[in-house]
């Protein structure tokens, strides 16, 4: 499958489309009946070039208050465990699989994750970073495109397609759990040994090598068929991250 057709970028290649393009793509989205319950859509924040991108699972309470992913009590956390890899929250671009928050708290529904993560994958094709550190089961099964969980996986970086990943414990996890923490912890060392060992490449550039990737068309997410478009994003996996050849 191809990228999302947003306005005015046809043949986009990473890097190209502006988060600014994305979020107004989104606009008043009511692609799954989140959308009639949220306070805020909470698309994402951070830097636009970073080299690491985190990938959350949905915006809570204060989150959705205040339309800023990763403000609450799970926020306090990651901001302590990123000072183990070197980071600031200035250094690194932060987002969710889902935009809105499932009410109570509950789990994002497979539809949801539908509806919605292929804008993730927008955002991150705008970012291309070099690393992707997914928090908790359901990033890393969208990043990974895998059903293995969290624990199975973590401890180690995976290469998939252009990106480093590196599947780890959502933060608030270690609430309950908290002999996860030296886990998270661990894995946050990894992230910053691996950083300062591939310095960055020359910014913002984009390897040739890469190709554009033709947009299936698809309308606004604001007053969508919701039917027509949950069918179109079913398809929308990780691997898909990179353009399909034929795109090429
Ligand atoms: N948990 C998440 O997964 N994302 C947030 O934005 C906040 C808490």
């Amino acid at each position: 499958m191809g990228v999302m057709c947003i306005p005015g970028y046809d043949h986009q290649k990473p890097r190209e489309v502006p988060l600014e393009a994305i979020r107004d793509f989104l606009g008043n989205c009511q692609l799954c009946p989140l959308g009639q319950t949220r306070n805020q859509l909470v698309f994402g924040v951070g830097n636009p070039h970073a080299r690491v991108v985190f990938v959350g699972e949905g915006p809570g309470r204060n989150e959705d208050m205040q339309g800023e992913p990763f403000v609450g009590a799970a926020g306090k956390k990651l901001n302590a465990l990123l000072g183990e890899a070197g980071l600031t929250r200035d250094d690194i671009y932060i987002a969710n699989v889902i935009k809105c928050r499932p009410p109570g708290n509950r789990n994002p529904k497979p539809e949801e994750i539908e509806a919605c993560s292929p804008f993730l994958r927008e955002q991150i094709r705008s970012i291309w970073p070099d690393v992707i550190v997914c928090l908790g089961n359901f990033a890393t099964q969208f990043i990974m495109g895998t059903e293995q969980g969290v624990t199975k996986l973590r401890g180690q970086m995976y290469e998939v397609g252009h990106f480093q990943v590196i599947p780890t414990f959502h933060p608030a996890a270690t609430i309950y759990h908290p002999d996860w923490l030296e886990l998270l912890t661990a894995d946050m060392r990894m992230l910053g040994a691996w950083l300062a060992e591939h310095p960055a490449p020359d910014a913002g550039v984009v390897p040739s090598e890469v190709p554009s990737a033709t947009c299936r068309p698809e309308r606004s997410a604001e007053g969508a068929d919701p039917g027509v478009v949950l069918s179109e994003a079913r398809s929308a996996e990780s691997k898909d991250l990179l353009p399909a050849e034929e795109d090429a």
